[in-house]
């Protein structure tokens, strides 16, 4: 994430390394909520092999995209955002991507990067693709707020930490000036080499050794490099404390803060809304996953929860009682 907030547009991204966690459907509630908050928000589909952000807004296939940018047609990213159904909500899709070579260059990410904050809104949200892909990290280290979803299960979870691995390595690579330090990060990089790094800490302690400028550094892009986290899919108590886990396991292995943000319970009605092509958080504002996704959206603007919400999220069904009272979503 990016060291200092930046001026221009706010910066979030979804992302999470393991496919059908709900990155999707948790950008477009979290976009949704955001606009209902009376913040300009413009939500972006970086995925573009897989895009499908705009149907989940009820957007037909927009004629332009992100897919323009990437091509160089079109270099203004300001003439490829359409407007949603929902006020204060525009979308950049990523439609009619070139199936021989979707991803964007190194620098044309660069470019991409610079002209999303200059987009005329308040809030940039990027809805990521999955796995853990340079091109995935960059606009997740760039943002000011990188939002990991998981779902519990092992093999989310599992990913997710491949995602965020990943993720602090290229940021360690990136901060590092000398050429030395740099290489000590991609050795590290693999978990079998031979110096026997196999944390980030151990790293850390490497680094420490050899240059305390790095050193310094390196605990300086630590201190700011803080992943949001969000359990989508929730369905139990123990599925709440997920999120704490994820959180404490962050702290231990990686030295990282990352904050547990909220989770979002598991609701047919939001695989119904994304049948009908509307978020949830605009279809049915008083389920209990719109509360939970609009108490997120509260969050990240720094609000206090609404009351009304906190009433009715704790009367919520599933996940209740003392635990959820305990859980992120607070
Ligand atoms: N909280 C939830 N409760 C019930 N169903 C959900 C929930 N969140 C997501 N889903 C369902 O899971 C499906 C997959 O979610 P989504 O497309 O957002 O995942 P994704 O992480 O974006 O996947 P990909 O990595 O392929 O982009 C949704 O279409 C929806 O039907
Ligand atoms: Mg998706």
């Amino acid at each position: 994430m990016a060291s200092e907030r930046q001026a221009g547009a706010r910066l979030l991204a979804t992302g999470g390394g393991k496919g059908g966690v709900g990155k999707t459907f948790v950008t477009a509630n979290l976009a949704t909520a955001l606009a209902r908050l009376g913040k300009r928000v413009v939500v972006v589909d970086v995925d573009l092999e897989g895009a499908n952000l705009h149907t989940t807004l009820g957007v037909q296939t927009p004629q332009r995209s992100l897919a323009d940018f990437v091509s160089e047609r079109e270099e203004d990213l300001g003439k490829l955002v359409v407007d949603t159904s929902l006020p204060n909500l525009r979308l950049i899709a990523a439609t009619h991507g070139n199936l021989a070579d979707a991803q964007p260059s190194h620098l044309r990410r660069v470019r991409l990067l610079r002209g999303l904050r200059q987009l005329d809104a308040d809030v940039v949200l990027l809805d990521l693709g999955a796995g853990s892909h340079a091109s995935v990290l960059d606009y997740f280290l760039v943002s000011d707020d990188g939002i990991l979803v998981l779902q519990p299960e092992p093999t989310s979870v599992e990913n997710a930490y491949t995602f965020l691995r990943a993720a602090f390595y290229r940021r360690m690579r990136l901060a590092m000036v000398g050429h030395g330090v740099r290489q000590l990060v991609t050795m590290a990089m693999d978990q079998r080499n031979e110096r026997g790094i196999r944390t980030p800490l151990d790293l850390l302690r490497e680094i420490e050794a050899t240059d305390t400028a790095e050193a310094r550094r390196f605990v300086e892009t630590m201190r700011v490099f803080r992943p949001r986290i969000i359990v989508n899919g929730v369905r139990t108590a123990e599925d709440v404390k997920l999120g704490f886990a994820v959180s404490s396991v962050c702290k231990k292995y990686f030295g990282l803060e990352a904050e547990y943000i909220g989770y979002v319970n598991y609701d047919d009605e939001a695989r119904q809304s994304v049948s009908a092509r509307r978020p949830i958080v605009d279809l049915r504002q008083d389920a209990d996953v719109s509360i939970y996704l609009q108490r997120i959206a509260r969050k990240l603007l720094g609000l206090p929860p609404s009351s009304g919400a906190a009433g009715a999220a704790s009367a919520a069904t599933g996940p209740t009682g003392s635990e959820i009272q305990a859980g992120g979503n607070r």
